[in-house]
């Protein structure tokens, strides 16, 4: 029999890298992942699925990954973009919709957002227009549209502003639309219906709208603390402005103020069902309640079993690393080595890749907490996104203000600054026979750039000192 030939778009993103591992244990699927940055897809997946890199404003690439493909999912979206992200979301589906047309693909699946027209936030409107855009042709070709509200799983956004907020605040003085309803899924509940999707037998545009229970945020707040074995008590007050909010969401939880004030925006207006085409085609998925959701979200993260998490992607124009992995254009060097005698390469290693997190920065970890502070304050990451899990790292992987931009096993580490600075910054390491070899390379904007480089040196010495010779004397520890 012959296979169905399956792309899916998005791949390095929180969705697509979960659905990859859901259609991977179909043998009767052929993946093809289309990737802005192939080094980001894991080494066991390459082994088992077809790659083709490329974005979908590169119209030869898209042509390309497309060939011989029955099925394609669209999972792609430009809300990190600093440019017009409507008109490259626009241009996206676009591009994406005549690909496939013109490629005799049979059936294209798209996640959107749930919510109507006329009370949508921006981002939402341009998730709708996306949507209307790759079912505009039905007679060209099938669309399935599904549109899901607040997605709870390991990693997601949502989940971790209410995990973050259930946990630290016992009290909670809330605005007006910690009330508003909307349509909570689990992520898992999610992955059931892209998967079964691929073999449902329809025609022409099908929009599913997908939710379990309908609650309000507060609602939901409340649950998660339930499930934390915590009693929290919520008073909502008119006087908290959006971007007020959003401020509060930065400082106590782990998103930056963009995202923070985009999910803000989004729950000003109520996002429910719309339709029950869920149930009708659906019948067999039967949507966990959002207790069961944080229960399970919380068991993935306790297991140190997160899949993928909310800042995998940069979701910008381009993908954060690509061509990000050769410091080479720096200008200003740290360099420090450390000789690790007879412990194996593989244990120094292992020790660079746990740094960060929870973990921490050693010895002066509040000075690495203070830059943090100082980076979240100017809209930044700062140091609390943390990691994905705790002994392991791959290339696009978020480690608290950085990104991994390369890993070769054994033999070289390298993160990005994704910090606000006047400049462009990279940590790396290289285990060159029995010396670690750390450097801080940066590359200064302007008399500013220099300016901050040279103020914070004194700081470099302690902290970049303290951190190799502690992930040798990790490393040895641990032989
Ligand atoms: N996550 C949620 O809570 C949620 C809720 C409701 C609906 N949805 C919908 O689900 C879909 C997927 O969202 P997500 O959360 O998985 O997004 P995400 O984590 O931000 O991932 C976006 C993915 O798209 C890729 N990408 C972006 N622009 C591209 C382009 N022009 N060409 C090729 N690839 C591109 C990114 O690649 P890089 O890795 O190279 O950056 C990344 O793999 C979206 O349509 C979203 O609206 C998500």
């Amino acid at each position: 029999m012959d296979k169905t030939r399956i792309l899916i778009t998005g791949a390095t993103g929180y969705i697509g890298r979960r659905l990859k591992n859901r259609l991977l244990a179909h043998q009767d699927y052929q993946l093809r992942l289309f990737v802005r940055n192939k080094r980001k897809v894991g080494e066991r997946a390459r082994q088992s699925v077809e790659i083709v890199e490329g974005d979908t404003f590169n119209k030869e690439k898209l042509a390309l990954a497309l060939v011989g493909i029955d099925v394609a999912f669209y999972l792609i979206h430009s809300m990190g973009a600093d440019k017009d992200f409507k008109s490259l979301d626009r241009t996206s589906a676009e591009n994406f919709r005549n690909a496939c047309i013109a490629a005799g693909v049979k059936k294209i699946i798209y996640l959107g957002g749930l919510g109507v027209k006329e009370t949508a936030s921006k981002h939402l409107l341009s998730r709708i227009e996306t949507g209307e855009i790759l079912s505009a042709r039905p007679n060209d070709i099938t669309t399935i549209w599904f549109r899901a509200g607040v997605i709870i799983g390991s990693g997601s956004a949502s989940f971790e502003i209410i995990r973050n907020l259930a946990q630290k605040l016992p009290v909670m003085v809330a605005p007006r639309w910690v009330n508003t309803k909307t349509q909570p899924i689990a992520v898992d509940d999610v992955l059931s219906y892209l998967e079964e999707s691929v073999s449902l037998e329809n025609t022409g545009n099908t929009v599913v709208d997908i939710g379990a229970d309908i609650m309000s945020f507060r609602e939901m707040m409340i649950a998660a603390g339930r499930v934390m074995g915590l009693k929290r008590f919520i008073i909502p007050v008119p006087i908290l402005s959006p971007r007020l909010s959003s401020y509060w969401l930065v400082f106590i939880t782990t998103v930056p103020f963009k995202m923070a004030a985009i999910l803000v925006d989004g729950l000003k207006s109520e996002t429910v069902q719309q339709n029950d085409n869920a149930a009708l085609l659906f019948p067999k998925i039967k949507p966990m309640s959002f207790e069961h959701a944080v229960q399970h979200a919380i068991d993935e993260i306790e297991k140190d079993q997160v899949v993928s998490r909310w800042c995998d992607s940069s979701a910008g124009e381009v993908c954060d690393i690509i061509y990000q992995d050769d410091p080479s254009s720096a200008i200003i060097r740290d360099r420090r080595m450390v000789e690790f005698g007879n412990v194996l390469p593989d244990k120094v290693f292992r020790s660079a890749l746990a740094i960060g997190g929870e973990r921490g920065w050693y010895k002066y970890n509040v000075l690495w907490r203070l830059r943090g502070a100082m980076d979240k304050m100017v809209g930044g990451y700062g140091l609390t996104r943390g990691r994905r899990v705790s002994g392991e790292l791959r290339i696009g992987d978020a480690l608290d203000f950085w990104k991994v931009a390369d890993i070769k096993p054994n033999k070289r580490l390298l993160l990005l600054a994704q910090m606000k600075l006047p400049g462009k910054a990279w940590l790396e390491f290289i285990i060159e026979g029995n010396m670690l070899i750390q450097t801080a390379h940066f590359y200064p904007r302007g008399i500013l750039g220099r300016l901050y480089w040279y103020s914070t040196l004194i700081f470099h010495n302690l902290v970049f000192q303290d951190l190799i010779e502690k992930i040798v004397k990790n490393a040895k520890q641990a032989e």
